[in-house]
């Protein structure tokens, strides 16, 4: 199977980690792809969460002006902070189908994803449906200009722990609980540390901060969160909650982005929104953005169902 960003022996380190070796991938580094950016040093992208649902509740609107936006833009990947489905095909391949989205996409796993088996979001049965796919629990993205580092949020959030009636989560891979966050936490760090990126972005399925209706992650807020301050990251981007947000922060130059407006969106949910420092938008429908960076600057843009632009931010360094 061809694997577009990756190199063959990258891909070939990968199939080898899906059929089985995962116990040793979790203990070693991140697995890493280089994806160059482009000729003049620029990269852009898009990122969409929570989409699924065969096309209904927008999902085909949304694709139709991500395709549209993509071309205009020119991205090189799109980003996906997570799924609600698992009809592949017919909620992925069949939707996605602009000419502009037929680039690298790069995923993290959801909670849903934990739900059944999470090896088969992660198995190689997928890339061969659709060579785009790329989901891993944990990795990063090497785009030149931009780094981007994926982190499998879902083993940090205690409640999925508890015994639950409806939900029964597969940890397979992602145990002993204790030592694959700490492993995930100190291979974030040091990759972090290391990089030398213009751009530093960081990708999960769950906010840290949000206002919408799952409000912030707590145990993000403390594990993970300090790890991101203390190494200057630009952009934190997830899914989880079906709006689009982009709050601030008082305290560093990180941007927290939710892309969850893939399909369904959860109109009119939050009654009362929670005061919190920093909330530049909150979009409870249907969208998704895009991201542009140069060596010199950082443009972010929120889109609804129609391809209209609804929110806009930038930044120099
Ligand atoms: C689709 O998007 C439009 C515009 O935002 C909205 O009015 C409509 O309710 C959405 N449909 C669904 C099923 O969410």
């Amino acid at each position: 199977m061809a694997a577009p960003a990756c190199s063959s022996l990258k891909s070939l380190a990968l199939s080898k980690a899906i059929l089985g070796l995962w116990l040793v991938s979790t203990i070693a580094e991140l697995q890493r792809y280089e994806h160059p950016s482009n000729v003049d040093g620029s990269l852009s992208f898009l990122i969409i969460g929570d989409w699924g649902r065969r096309g209904t509740y927008n999902q085909t609107e949304v694709a139709l002006q991500m395709g549209r936006i993509g071309e205009k833009l020119s991205i090189n990947f799109v980003i996906s902070t997570g799924i609600e489905d698992t009809s592949f095909e017919e909620s992925f391949t069949k939707i996605y189908n602009a000419k502009s989205l037929q680039k690298q996409w790069y995923s993290v796993l959801g909670n849903h994803d934990y739900r059944g088996d999470v090896e088969e979001q992660l198995s190689p049965i997928l890339r061969k449906i659709d060579s785009r796919w790329l989901c891993l629990r944990s990795f990063i993205v090497d785009a030149e200009i931009a780094e981007i580092f994926f982190v499998d949020t879902t083993p940090f959030v205690d409640k999925y722990f508890a015994t639950q009636k409806d939900h029964v989560y597969d940890w397979k891979g992602a145990s002993p609980r204790e030592e694959y966050i700490a492993n995930l936490l100190k291979d974030v760090d040091s990759a972090l540390r290391e990089s030398t990126a213009r751009w530093k972005i960081v990708v999960g399925h769950h906010a840290i901060r949000s206002v919408g209706h799952h409000g912030d992650t707590k145990e993000l807020v403390k594990q993970l969160l300090p790890i991101l301050e203390a190494n200057n990251i630009d952009l934190y981007m997830n899914g989880h909650d079906h709006c689009l947000e982009h709050i601030s922060s008082s305290v560093s130059p990180i941007q927290f982005l939710t892309s969850g407006g893939g399909s369904k969106a959860w109109r009119g949910d939050v009654k009362g929104m929670k005061q919190m420092d920093g909330v530049k938008f909150y979009y409870d429908d249907q969208g998704f953005i895009s991201v542009q960076v140069t060596q010199t600057n950082a443009k972010i843009a929120f889109y609804d169902v129609f391809g209209n632009v609804i929110h806009k931010w930038s930044v120099s360094k």
